[in-house]
């Protein structure tokens, strides 16, 4: 038998998974790790949790599967996209890695659009200059701690960094690339022309694979630390969403996936590439060869509610613990006992600023509507709506482009709950669908693993032999109405409070 090996290094923890060949996961482990905020709109973590995250919840996995390391047969790595891992010529971290939900590159931005063109930028990359991905960070290092960026040797994505510390080799692959701002998107490798503008060398970054190419063996090191056989394949995985939609089997026209983790996103498959003119969605390339997709993100989807888990509901995490059930569960419960609308009272989920369809770095969050009448469960609720809110702007771009919807898959952790999926059903007036298997991410790069290493022959032969679907929840026309009115007191909300967040941002 064969088995497979998903990795996916998350902004709230690493999930390792090890699955046999028909999908089923054996054994799973995870391992959580903080994210740091220096400053309003600012994230960043340290590399080494991630490692550390790795190599301990691959080592927990084998021991509980009891599978001989001999019998897996590679392995894929998925990870959170667009953070920055800076090493200097010794291979040491020269500072925290700046990740994706860092706001702090407005400026930079600007300069890349003014370097390299706009028409040019979006020509080459598929994106504007977006404050989210790795080429902003880098410029920020390079504007505001010129020490460090000298002493660049390397950068790479956070999943790359672990592959180096399983593999020894500086590589990547195409999907996460695509949100570094430096790959020639429509061509698939790195772009001369932006790293000359920007003034980076080629050098500094991983070679670059297809997502199901073999990138690298485990080293000996590596081997002693996760318990896995010296010469186990780690092929080059994708970037967590494009991870998540080969898990959810989105690599087919008309399939979409809504996916809610620490961040929102609704994604779709796309054969050629297509380009949102206003860059409100982002277009990268795809981990099955040869193809694209486009993706709508919510910055602060999960994390709100998690936000508000963390910070308001101490005696909810209490209860759930002796309870033995997830706090989520409980909170899901109080929602549940209120009706669509939350009693008027509305979410906006801008913690960490607005990536779709706003693109500012400066906004944050808002609860409208506020009444002495509201309790925590209106609150709740109303975040849950929001976020849906928020993805529902997503799918509209998308079906604007021009893409075909039959199907809705979804998923992550926010995907398991039925209320938030029964919410999605009626937000988006569409029935919602659910796949077999939750793992997602991890799924979908041990898929990438078993076709690079032959266990499966394609990518779509490998999904039509582990994921089944069904309908899960349907749509009901009543509470569509309901939420359409305050579907459009949500976008605006967002028009009429645009230049108080610019305010506010200048006052913190
Ligand atoms: C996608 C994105 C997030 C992160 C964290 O563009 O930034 O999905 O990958 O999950």
């Amino acid at each position: 038998m064969a088995y497979l090996l998903g990795v996916d290094i998350g902004t709230s923890g690493t999930k390792t998974v090890l699955f046999d060949e028909q999908g089923n996961a054996l054994a799973s482990a995870l391992q959580e790790y903080p994210m740091y905020q220096p400053k309003n709109g600012w994230a960043e973590q340290d590399p080494e949790d991630w490692w550390k995250a790795t190599y301990t919840t691959i080592n927990k996995v084998i021991a509980k599967s009891g599978v001989s390391p001999s019998e897996i047969k590679g392995l894929g790595l998925s990870g959170q996209m667009h953070g920055a891992v800076l090493l200097d010529k010794n291979n040491q971290v020269l500072r925290s890695a700046i990740i994706w939900a860092d706001q702090r590159t407005e400026a930079e931005c600007k300069q890349i659009t003014e370097l390299v063109g706009a028409k040019r930028l979006i020509e080459i990359t598929a994106n504007p200059a977006l404050t989210g991905f790795t080429a902003s960070k880098i410029m920020w290092v390079k504007n505001h701690q010129p020490e460090i960026f000298d002493k660049i040797n390397k950068i790479l994505l956070p999943k790359d960094y672990v592959r180096f510390c399983l593999t020894g080799e500086f590589a990547t692959e195409v999907s996460d690339a695509s949100g570094m701002q430096l790959l020639d998107v429509p061509n698939r490798c790195w772009s001369d022309e932006v790293l000359a503008k920007l003034g980076l060398e080629k050098s500094m970054l991983g070679k670059v694979y297809e997502s199901q190419e073999i990138t690298g063996t485990v080293h000996s090191k590596a081997a002693e630390l996760t318990g896995l056989n010296v010469g186990t394949p780690v092929v080059g995985g994708a970037g967590d969403q494009a991870a998540g939609a080969i898990g959810n089997g989105i690599v087919k026209t008309g399939v979409i996936s809504s996916t809610i983790g620490t961040s929102g996103v609704v994604f779709a498959y796309s054969d050629n590439v297509r380009i949102d003119p206003l860059g409100r969605v982002h277009t990268l390339c795809h981990a099955v060869p040869n193809t694209w997709h486009i993706m709508g993100v919510t910055q602060a989807a999960g994390l709100s509610l998690q936000w508000f888990r963390n910070n308001f509901c101490k005696e909810v995490m209490e209860t759930a613990e002796l309870m033995d059930v997830d706090p989520y569960y409980l909170m899901d419960q109080s929602a549940k006992k209120v009706e669509p609308g939350s009693n008027g009272l509305l979410y906006l989920p801008y913690l960490m600023g607005e990536r779709t369809p706003h693109l500012d770095s400066d906004c944050r969050g808002v609860f409208f509507g506020l009444s002495a009448m509201h309790t925590k469960k209106e609150m709740l609720r109303s975040i849950m709506e929001g976020v849906t809110y928020s993805l529902r702007e997503c799918y509209e771009i998308i079906q604007e482009l021009g893409v075909e919807v039959n199907e809705v898959r979804a998923s992550g952790g926010g995907g398991k709950s039925p209320l938030w999926r029964q919410m999605q059903a009626d937000v988006f007036n569409h029935d919602i669908c659910t796949i077999n298997a939750s793992e997602g991410p991890a799924l979908g790069v041990a898929i990438l693993a078993g076709v690079g290493s032959g266990v499966y022959n394609s990518v779509m032969e490998a999904c039509d032999a582990t994921i089944r679907v069904k309908v899960s929840e349907n749509a009901n026309s009543e509470a569509h109405e309901k939420y359409n009115g305050y579907y459009e007191l949500y976008k605006k909300l967002y028009r009429s409070l645009k230049d108080d967040f610019k305010t506010m941002a200048k006052l913190v």
